[in-house]
């Protein structure tokens, strides 16, 4: 009780507070997305997101190159593929471009960790995540089609595998199908409670998947409901993923601790595209301090739960770390 106790002492000087300093943010925390494209040579700034950019096969295995050199040890890719038709059959052909980025990082950089998203939204050409009949995204017939998808990133030597499509039963479905074809080692990293959300919007620029018609509101989650997400998170976990997600992070750190606190499972945030949009532009316009407020995100982040931290902002955080400023 005051005056005997007083907080403030311990906040006096910066030794004592690096001392007390309850959460830590570390770069072996942080998974970088990479996005990759068709050509050679490719390297075009989002303009959604300053500083990311679409990348060739070729740019993105530099880029991994100087992640690892910055102590980034994993990334996760997307594509824009070659072409797009109704049931996104390109995603699973043994030569597109994720199976490509993956030989090519993992022969760069053996050590990096390649994670693969996977859905179908990049691939189809009506931007929703699997087989659609009568404007309806068909649950049981999308997850065969995830399972090619799924094998042809194992058999190019994904490092783990993130479904992120939320049809029900995918968890279950691609661990026995990738077991059955000797890929038990491959870890699954669910995109368990996923969103409906608003923050997605510079990602579907990024990847052209904005869905062309309708939205994804009858497989993503409502932002409304934690309960729910923790339904999702047990059944996945029933199901055998080894990490679970939540995503986006900033608006559901409630559920990311609600997740932790439950489960205990090794827990991943998705700090995603608009909450990165949004610091850099609040940053451009000198509203905001970029450097503390991306360090003040991820450390909540975090201190919320998450073990991992998928996030457009690890090449920046590492530079920090290795100069020494954070
Ligand atoms: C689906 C996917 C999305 C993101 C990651 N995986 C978009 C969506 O569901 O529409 C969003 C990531 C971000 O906003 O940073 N393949």
């Amino acid at each position: 009780m005051y005056p005997q106790t007083r907080l403030r002492r311990l906040r006096s000087s910066s030794v004592l507070r690096d001392m007390v300093r309850e959460t830590r943010l570390e770069v072996s925390d942080l998974i970088a997305p990479l996005f990759v494209v068709p050509g050679q040579g490719v390297a075009r700034e989002i303009s959604s997101m300053p500083g990311q950019f679409n990348l060739s096969v070729d740019t993105a295995t530099e880029k991994a190159v100087t992640f690892f050199e910055k102590g980034i040890r994993s990334v996760l890719l997307f594509a824009i593929p070659e072409f797009k038709d109704d049931i996104g059959s390109s995603a699973w052909h043994p030569k597109g471009i994720i199976p490509q980025a993956i030989q090519s990082i993992k022969k760069a950089v053996p050590e990096m960790m390649v994670v693969t998203d996977l859905c179908f939204c990049e691939y189809t050409s009506h931007g929703h995540c699997g087989v659609m009949h009568d404007g309806k995204l068909c649950n049981d017939e999308t997850l065969p089609n995830l399972l090619k998808q799924a094998l042809v990133h194992a058999e190019a030597g994904a490092d783990m595998i993130a479904p992120s499509g939320m049809l029900d039963g995918t968890i279950g479905f691609l661990r026995h199908g990738l077991d059955e074809n000797n890929f038990a080692h491959v870890p699954l990293m669910s995109y368990a409670a996923k969103f409906a959300s608003s923050f997605y919007g510079p990602f579907r620029d990024a990847v052209q998947s904005a869905p062309e018609y309708g939205d994804r509101k009858t497989y993503q989650m409502d932002p409304a409901n934690i309960r729910e997400a923790l339904r999702e998170v047990e059944l996945d976990v029933q199901e055998g993923a080894d990490i679970v997600m939540v995503k986006p992070a900033l608006a559901f750190l409630d559920v990311i601790k609600a997740v932790k606190d439950t489960f205990q499972m090794p827990t991943a945030a998705y700090n995603v595209s608009g909450e990165y949009a949004m610091v850099k532009a609040a940053a451009k316009l000198g509203w905001l301090d970029e450097k503390r407020v991306m360090l003040e995100s991820l450390t909540s982040i975090k201190r919320a739960g998450a073990d991992i931290i998928i996030t457009y902002f690890a090449e920046a955080f590492a530079e920090l770390r290795k100069r020494g400023e954070a």
